[in-house]
C-alpha cells in the first residue's frame, strides 16, 4: 500500500490560502491572480512564487465540499504544504487530501504526486490514518485484477490482517464446503480452477456484543453459463468489492479496538464456466434448508451470501451487516455513488442515513418491500433466487437474502457498486470504499458506552 501523504508538523511547508475571492490578497497576489484569470472559483488552484521563482504560496478556490481538497493532493508539485486559517471541517478536508492522493501503482511503478499535508489543528491523526488506510486497502483489493486476486489471495489478505490483530481465521474450502453444509457456495464456485471457500475471521472478547460482517467475494463474475456480454463483464474483477469493503471495515474495528466480538465471513469464489458449472434450472439445497431454484447463473452473489448469512445468523449476532456488488438494478436506481441499503431496523437506518450525510459517505435507504416476496415464489422449489418479470431487482435481491436471516437482532444489507467510474477530487477512477466510514461510526456510537 502507498504511504499516506502526511508531512511532519515540524517540516518547512508552503501555505495554502483558501479563498472565495481575491479581496484580501496582497497587491502582488492580486495582480498575479488577475493575470491568471484566478477569481477564487471553487476548486481553482493558483501557484504563487517570489521574484526568484520559488513557490511561496498556493491559492485554492474555497468549496462547499471540504473533501474537494483532494484536488490539491493530485495537482500540486511534490513538497510539504499546510492550510492557513480556520477550516470549517479540518478532518474531512484532510481526508479529502489523503483520498485524492491515492494511486494504484502496483503494475506500473508510477509514483504518486508527492504533495504532503501538515495536518491542520484539531485533526486526530489516528482517526484520519485509520480511515484513509481502510479506503486504500479496499481500493487496492478491488483494483488488483482477478489473475492476482483469486480466492487464495483474498484468503491470504484476511489471514495477514488476522495475524496483525491476533484474530482467529479458519477456512472451509473445496469439497469440505459440501461436508460442512454450504451447498450454494460450493455450487457457484466449483467450476473454477481456484477452489471456492468460506473464510471466517473472529476477533475480540466473546462477552462483547456480536457484530458480524459478510462480504461478497466473487473474485470474477463471468455470469457463469448465463454468460455476460463483453462490455458487462469487463469490470467484473470488482465483484469482490463487498468483501474488500468488509475486510477494510473489519480492519478499522480491530485497529480502534472497538468493544465488540467481531466476525468477518467472506465466501470467496469465481463464477466461472466449465462442464461442472451450475446451471439455470438447477435446484440447489442451501444451508438454511430451503431449496433454491436457479433462474440465472449470473445472480450468483445472493447464493453465496445466503449460505454465509445463514451461518452468521446461527449465533444470533447483535448486528449483522452484509456488503455486496449485488445488482445492476441498484445502479439503475441510484447511480454509482449512492449505494442503497436495506434494513427493518428503523433506528439503525436513521443512524446510518444521518452519519453518511454528515461525513460525505453517501448511502440511501431502500425498502425491504414485503409484498414483493411473491416475485420470488417458485412452483417447484421453496424459493426462486431471481424475480419473475425483472422488476425491483435490487429490492428482490435484498428480499432473497432476508430469507437466510432469522435470529440476528438487527441486519442491514448494502448493495454497493465499489467503483468510481468518473473521478472526483477525492475519488480517482477505480475501486472504491463505500459505506465503511459510516458503518464504523455507527458501530462505534452504538457499542462504545
Ligand atoms: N455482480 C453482478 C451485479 C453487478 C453488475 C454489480 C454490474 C455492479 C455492476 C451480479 O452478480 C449480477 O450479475 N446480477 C444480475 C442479476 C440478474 C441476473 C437477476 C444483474 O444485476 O444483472
Ligand atoms: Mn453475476
Ligand atoms: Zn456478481
Amino acid at each position: 500500500m502507498q504511504d499516506l501523504p502526511i508531512a511532519s508538523p515540524k517540516s518547512k511547508s508552503v501555505p495554502i490560502q483558501m479563498v472565495g475571492d481575491t479581496k484580501n490578497l496582497s497587491a502582488e497576489q492580486k495582480a498575479w491572480a488577475k493575470a491568471n484569470g484566478f477569481q477564487g472559483q471553487s476548486g481553482q488552484i493558483l501557484l504563487c512564487s517570489d521574484s526568484k521563482g520559488a513557490l511561496t504560496s498556493v491559492l485554492f478556490g474555497k468549496s462547499e465540499q471540504p473533501m474537494d481538497a483532494g484536488k490539491l493532493a493530485s495537482s500540486l508539485p511534490a513538497g510539504n504544504y499546510h492550510i492557513e486559517g480556520e477550516l470549517d471541517d479540518p478532518h474531512l478536508t484532510s481526508l479529502g487530501w489523503m483520498l485524492g492522493a491515492y494511486r494504484f501503482t502496483q503494475y506500473n511503478n508510477k509514483k504518486d504526486q508527492g504533495a504532503k499535508l501538515v495536518l491542520p489543528k484539531g485533526v486526530d491523526a489516528e482517526d484520519l490514518v485509520r480511515e484513509a488506510e481502510a479506503s486504500f486497502l479496499a481500493r487496492d483489493l478491488i483494483n488488483t485484477p482477478a489473475n492476482d486476486m483469486g480466492p487464495d489471495q483474498l484468503e491470504k489478505c484476511i489471514r495477514t490482517i488476522g495475524r496483525k490483530f491476533k484474530a482467529q481465521v479458519s477456512v472451509i474450502k473445496g469439497d469440505a464446503l459440501l461436508k460442512k453444509n454450504f451447498p450454494m457456495i460450493h455450487a457457484v464456485g466449483r467450476a473454477s480452477v481456484d477452489a471456492p471457500r468460506l473464510i471466517d475471521l473472529k476477533w475480540g472478547n466473546a462477552k462483547h456484543p456480536k457484530v458480524t460482517l459478510v462480504g461478497k467475494g466473487v473474485i470474477f463474475d463471468s455470469g457463469g453459463l448465463n454468460i455476460k456480454p463483453g462490455n458487462s463483464m469487463a469490470l467484473m474483477k470488482k465483484d469482490m468489492g463487498g468483501a474488500a469493503n468488509t475486510i477494510a471495515l473489519a480492519q478499522m474495528i480491530m485497529d480502534a479496538k472497538l468493544p465488540v466480538r467481531l466476525r468477518l465471513l467472506v465466501p470467496a469464489v469465481e463464477n466461472a464456466i466449465s462442464a461442472n458449472a451450475f446451471r439455470p434450472g438447477d435446484i440447489l439445497p442451501s444451508r438454511k434448508g430451503l431449496s433454491v431454484e436457479i433462474g440465472n447463473t449470473d445472480a450468483e452473489g445472493r447464493l453465496i451470501l445466503g449460505d454465509a448469512l445463514a451461518l452468521g445468523d446461527e449465533e444470533k449476532p447483535d448486528l449483522m451487516i452484509d456488503m455486496a456488488t449485488l445488482t445492476g438494478a441498484a445502479r439503475v436506481a441510484l447511480g454509482p455513488d449512492l449505494p442503497p441499503f436495506y434494513t427493518d431496523d428503523d433506528e439503525l437506518a436513521d443512524a446510518i442515513s444521518h452519519t453518511s450525510m454528515d461525513i460525505n459517505d453517501p448511502l440511501w435507504r431502500m425498502p425491504l418491500w414485503d409484498p414483493y416476496q411473491k416475485m420470488l415464489s417458485s412452483k417447484i422449489a421453496d424459493v426462486n433466487h431471481i424475480s419473475t418479470g425483472g422488476f425491483a431487482g435490487s429490492i428482490t435481491a435484498g428480499l432473497f437474502l432476508s430469507r437466510f436471516v432469522e435470529h440476528a437482532k438487527s441486519w442491514a444489507h448494502f448493495d454497493i457498486y465499489g467503483w468510481t467510474p468518473t473521478a472526483k477530487p477525492w475519488m480517482p477512477v477505480g475501486g472504491e470504499a463505500q459505506g465503511i466510514r459510516t458503518l464504523f461510526e455507527v458501530i462505534k456510537n452504538k457499542y462504545w458506552k
